[in-house]
């Protein structure tokens, strides 16, 4: 409430400066509206042009757009290999020796005892376009020798090394489709995504680096793989040279194979619309869903928006801290900066190690001109205290970027304050993993922008709001998206049921009784001047540190405890965090081995069975037992009440106790109550 009422009191805008719009791409807010309205008079021609001035294609396209809701097919008949947009074109061109990847290690001194870097602090690899493409091309060629052909679903889940993008483009390459799993998730995680891709081999690593400790993943690997015997071979980067097992026949080492492989390698060219790659998001349901993007057009959204709204120029060092694992590290520190042939820099560990500086740290001795984080991170930077960005010189800073959840004013003006130095632009960019890329978001150069707002949608881009009816709605309620968009997901990987339930059956049908709005899952309000404000999921989905976790799979993975008998799965505010993962929980009276009562062993206990089904990020911050959970006569459970319980909002008397929320679960149920 406090919140909302806040952010609906947000007066403040900021113009861009004369200067910076001066040299971007779009240089002023006329500009932006009139590409914007070019675009809606005639999107097929909008998007063409795009996809024709931004991208190498082998071939062009017959028909720009098949649109049968809510299937999507750009750029038909067209050829293109992302791999070669990322690597191929620029190593044809005067970037052959630019800079692709400035990568640095998590542990501050390099391990190099004798060579050039021996005793040098900092572990550093620069990949320059035509190394990362000697690389790709070998890696491309060692996935083939062991037997991956296009089509074929390939896990990744790797630590963040320049490998795992080399894997990712080497996949695309030959056109087999990645699933990256993020390196935090657990070993049932893993085996529920290969299971369901169907994958049949897998890439991975000894471990990697973070905080200061090695993170297994080899044995994560081999604790999934006894449950999926379809795969046929797992790669094995060595980073952290921890021992593990190797099981012969199935296990490869990466430098093996790579000793091996030849550099000549051709990129495949690909239907436009063949996938790329899935990629697992939570939803309302204990099953993640299998997100499916294509080819060219989510290769288009990747490079389009990553030049208009990060204003990329070839002189830019841009840095996305995101994990590759979640998409936005998919879109925005591999395809779209590499499509548009940018220097990435790509760093492998925490933002407080070995201290609270190592981001700022990093700035200063990359010269980083463009900063793109999360929300979570900037709130934890001001609680770690001003003076550590205060200890570097950040004057090569010129653009600032946010993502993953709506950004309290506070930390915007932190952010602009400490990291911009009041002199760089903030870009709030909304989106999903569905979505593919940023959908909306200021453009720099053109964009008043005011704290909390990620403002207009992009060129090409309708959104709009409707009430729980389906109907348009003036101020506040749901966003919804009206017309496809290149970058689009395409469906649920083997699901199209779910896909067309999930996202396209929320809104009302057209006059024609066609259901073309895509539904987002979000909470928005749209002010006088047509900004747009997010608020937050309106599912039953959370967001935990940017992270996205659905109460349901918590929920399952709770009760598939022996002593669990029913849970209930809420999100709470949380200062650092944004939201804050609490949990309700009945017990069984006994299990055949004595009575079953609360303790705080048990809310460890329980905790700990959550981290190892799903992963830590989904760790309840909280547990609280009942003796019942609220229900509706009908039997289901009354989230709104266990939220309201959860924030501490009083809902009648005290019901902060477990007796007092009994009784009020009885009461409520007496009174036959019905969300
Ligand atoms: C959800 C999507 C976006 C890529 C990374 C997360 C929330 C994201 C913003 C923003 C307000 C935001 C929404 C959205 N969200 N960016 N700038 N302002 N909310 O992708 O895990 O698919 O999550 O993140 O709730 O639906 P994701």
């Amino acid at each position: 409430m406090s919140e909302i009422t806040s952010i609906l009191k947000e007066k403040r805008v900021f113009k861009p400066g004369a200067a910076f719009s001066q040299e971007a791409h779009i240089k002023s807010f006329r500009d932006y509206e009139r590409l914007y309205s070019q675009a809606i008079k005639n999107p097929e021609k909008f998007w063409a042009t795009q996809a024709k001035e931004q991208l190498h294609w082998f071939k062009p396209w017959n028909k720009v757009l098949n649109w049968k809701p809510p299937f999507a097919k750009w750029f038909i008949g067209g050829k293109i290999n992302v791999s070669y947009n990322c690597l191929d074109r620029h190593v044809a061109s005067w970037r052959k020796n630019k800079a692709a990847i400035i990568w640095e290690g998590e542990p501050p001194f390099a391990p190099q005892k004798t060579g050039a870097a021996a005793g040098r602090p900092h572990e550093i690899r620069t990949l320059t376009y035509n190394q990362l493409h000697i690389e790709v091309c070998k890696f491309a060629n060692a996935l083939k020798g062991q037997g991956v052909r296009k089509g074929d679903r390939v896990i990744i889940y790797m630590p963040m090394v320049p490998e795992l993008a080399i894997a990712m483009l080497a996949c695309a390459r030959m056109g087999a489709i990645h699933s990256v799993v993020f390196g935090g998730f657990s070993a049932q995680s893993l085996v529920d995504r290969i299971t369901d891709a169907q994958a049949t081999f897998v890439i991975t690593a000894d471990g990697g680096f973070r905080r200061g400790t090695s993170v297994n993943l080899k044995d994560a690997v081999d604790e999934a793989l006894k449950s999926c015997p379809g795969v046929k071979s797992v790669i094995v980067y060595q980073r952290t040279k921890q021992i593990i097992h190797m099981q012969t026949g199935r296990d490869h080492w990466w430098h093996d194979l790579m000793a091996q492989a030849s550099p000549d390698c051709k990129a495949d060219p690909l239907d436009s619309e063949h996938p790329l790659y899935i990629l697992y998001t939570s939803g309302s349901t204990g099953k993640p869903k299998g997100i499916q993007h294509s080819t060219g057009g989510y290769l288009l959204g990747a490079t389009y928006t990553s030049k208009i709204v990060f204003d990329l120029k070839d002189d830019d060092v841009y840095w996305c801290t995101a994990d590759i694992g979640w998409v936005t590290g998919h879109t925005y520190v591999v395809y779209g900066p590499l499509s548009n042939g940018a220097t990435v820099v790509m760093y492998e560990g925490a933002p407080n190690y070995p201290q609270p500086d190592r981001f700022w740290d990093i700035i200063e001795r990359h010269k980083v001109t463009i900063l793109y984080t999360a929300p979570t991170a900037i709130r934890a930077f001001m609680k770690w205290g001003d003076e550590w960005p205060k200890k570097h010189d950040l004057k090569s800073l010129r653009l600032l970027g946010s993502v993953g959840e709506p950004i309290n004013p506070e930390a915007w003006m932190w952010y602009q304050k400490n990291i911009g130095g009041g002199r760089c632009p903030i870009v709030d960019t909304w989106w999903q993993t569905e979505t593919g890329g940023i959908l909306i978001s200021p453009l720099p150069g053109a964009t008043p922008t005011k704290p909390g707002s990620a403002t207009r949608p992009l060129p090409g881009i309708v959104v709009d709001i409707v009430d729980k009816n389906g109907d348009p709605s003036k101020e506040g309620g749901f966003l919804v998206l009206r017309k496809p968009w290149p970058h689009m997901m395409r469906t649920i990987w083997g699901d199209a049921e779910r896909f067309k339930k999930q996202y396209w059956s929320q809104v009302k049908p057209n006059k024609k009784g066609v259901s073309d709005t895509y539904f987002t899952g979000d909470g928005a309000r749209r002010d006088k001047d047509g900004y747009y404000w997010v608020m937050g999921r309106v599912d039953d989905v959370i967001k935990v540190s940017g992270h996205r976790l659905g109460t349901a799979e918590i929920e399952s993975a709770l009760v598939s405890h022996p002593k669990v008998a029913e849970a209930a799965v809420v999100g709470r505010p949380d200062e650092l965090t944004g939201e804050a993962v609490v949990s309700f929980v009945t017990l069984k009276m006994g299990n055949g081995q004595g009575q079953i009562s609360p303790s705080d062993a048990l809310k460890d206990e329980l905790k700990a069975h959550v981290t190892k089904a799903i992963g830590s990020i989904a760790r309840p911050a909280e547990i609280r037992f009942t003796d019942a959970l609220p229900k509706t006569r009908s039997g289901k459970i009354m989230r709104r009440l266990l939220r309201d319980i959860a924030h501490g909002r009083e809902t009648v008397g005290d019901t902060t106790t477990l007796e007092d929320f009994s009784v009020l679960a009885k009461l409520r149920a007496a009174q036959g109550e019905e969300e």
